[in-house]
């Protein structure tokens, strides 16, 4: 019999997205759709302002109805469409997602109560009840409380499997036990599966109310038992550490694919890589840097948060300048700090650094295909897609050995002539280590016979969705 699965996300590339888990929900059905013919598999999330008119065109408005929420009576649109055999539900709430942007406002937890609130009550509305829920990180948690705590009672809903999908233990949603009636519909019956630390903790409610909990990489789901990764909820991951697991993220690897992605100078392949250098070229032009093919470009592309390893590479990064004379390119926005640091960087060394200080997707592609190593020196990654991308785009990965980053990415070593693993990578939360293994890493592009043989094998590495997809879907197959 055919399965259904859906999931439920607060971003969903290319609809809207800010992060790693909007391309996680942008590529992971799919993929699971193309995996298994037998599988229905469907995403919901909210209808943000920032979901342009070319998306909006193609919908259809599937239902509208009154969601109730504590004492509220709330305006819920259900729009549709689809895309490459998945079927994509937007919940329509202007007051609610008509935002400047997509988190961040003081009322996150109650339009998110909405959404989830939302989701539940339009099943009847769309005529579907999933076999399973797959619920994604803090603002999709209430989804997998509320099918446990209020819905049980009704068989449709209780026949329901519940999966929830930590992404980054960091953020858990976490509000005042005031709100806990008039915003998140919840009664004292209910205050104990959601309380934490003298809080509403809307991840640990999940965790409580789930089938099974995954996480995205396996070492992530064993560094989140341990009070140095938990951000506070090793206890409650350790009672339920039976239902606990981590699958490696993949990558689109049809967005991702420097053999036909139309936003570079030149494509290449790994049988072919000569277009690398005229797309190392071309960025060194745009943004007026030296182009000396001897010199090696590193970059980084990250969102300018400490927890990104920022200061490691603060530390770091003049001695690695003086000491290979490599150029540097940094991509993102974040903390001040940093911004500033960079920035003040490209005065120190103005034929060598250039601070991008922005978002901007196309341009990422751009650098991740231009440049010869990618630094990614994680505090802590749950499992970290740019060292895939890198990888994928020929970019030897410089990484600290933590959560995904650790599963995905294996320090070079040499057996018999024969080059192993496929990056550099390094254990303590340490700056001269850092150090060490990018000027490693640049010892060996340097090295003119074994660079194009190592980038082959990098670019080879298979970051693709196929044996994840499988492992997912292993997992539904196990709750039914
Ligand atoms: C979060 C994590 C990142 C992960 C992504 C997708 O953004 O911080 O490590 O790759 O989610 O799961």
């Amino acid at each position: 019999m055919k399965k259904s699965i859906l999931f439920v996300g607060a971003e969903v590339m290319p609809f809207a997205a800010t992060g790693g888990l909007g391309d996680v929900l942008g590529s992971l059905p799919t993929a699971l759709a193309a995996a298994d013919r037998e599988l229905d598999v469907r995403v919901v999330m909210p209808l943000y302002s920032a979901v342009g008119e070319k998306f909006r065109s193609e919908m259809k408005t599937e239902a509208v109805f009154t969601v109730g929420l504590a004492w509220r009576q709330l305006y819920c649109g259900v729009l549709s469409l689809e895309k490459a055999g998945v079927k994509y539900y937007f919940i329509d709430n202007e007051y609610y997602f008509a935002r400047d942007t997509l988190y961040g406002q003081y009322d996150d937890g109650e339009r998110y109560a909405f959404f989830c609130s939302a989701v539940l009550q339009m099943m009847p509305q769309v005529n579907f009840f999933p076999d399973i829920l797959h619920a994604h990180d803090w603002q999709a948690a209430m989804t997998v409380v509320y099918l446990r705590q209020q819905y049980s009672a009704d068989p449709r809903y209780a026949a329901i499997r519940r999966v929830f999908t930590i992404h980054n233990i960091e953020y858990q949603g976490q509000y005042d036990f005031y709100i806990l009636g008039d915003v998140f519909s919840l009664d004292n019956k209910d205050k104990e599966t959601v309380a934490y630390d003298g809080c509403i903790n809307l991840m640990k409610g999940a965790i409580e109310c789930a089938d099974l909990v995954t996480t995205v990489s396996p070492r992530y789901a064993d560094e989140i038992m341990s009070p140095e990764y938990s951000h506070g909820l090793y206890h409650v991951l350790r009672r339920h550490a039976g239902k606990v697991c981590g699958i490696l993220n993949g990558i689109d690897y049809v967005y991702y694919d420097p053999e036909t992605d139309p936003v570079l100078a030149k494509n290449y392949s790994a049988s072919s890589i000569t277009g690398k250098r005229e797309c190392r070229s071309s960025l060194r032009r745009d943004l007026n840097l030296p182009d000396d093919p001897g010199t090696p470009l590193i970059a980084v592309i990250s969102r300018l948060a400490s927890h990104k390893g920022l200061d490691l590479v603060e530390a770091s990064l003049r001695g690695i300048l003086w000491d290979t004379g490599a150029q540097f390119v940094v991509l993102g926005k974040g903390e001040a700090r940093y911004e500033n640091f960079f920035r003040g960087l490209e005065h120190e060394f103005p034929d060598q650094v250039r601070a991008l200080i922005t978002y901007d997707r196309d341009l990422s592609k751009r650098i991740y295909a231009a440049a010869d190593i990618f630094v990614m020196p994680s505090k802590s990654e749950p499992c970290g897609l740019s060292q895939m991308i890198a990888s994928r785009y020929g970019a030897i990965p410089v990484v600290r050995e933590t959560g995904g980053l650790a599963d995905s990415i294996h320090g070079y070593w040499e057996n018999d002539g024969k080059m192993m693993g496929n990056g550099f990578t390094f254990a303590n939360y340490d700056s001269g280590e850092l150090y060490e293994r990018t000027c490693a890493a640049v010892g060996l592009w340097r090295d003119t016979r074994r660079r194009p043989r190592f980038i082959k094998k990098i670019m080879q590495t298979d970051f693709s969705w196929n044996s994840s997809a499988k492992q997912y879907i292993a997992l539904y197959e196990r709750l039914a």
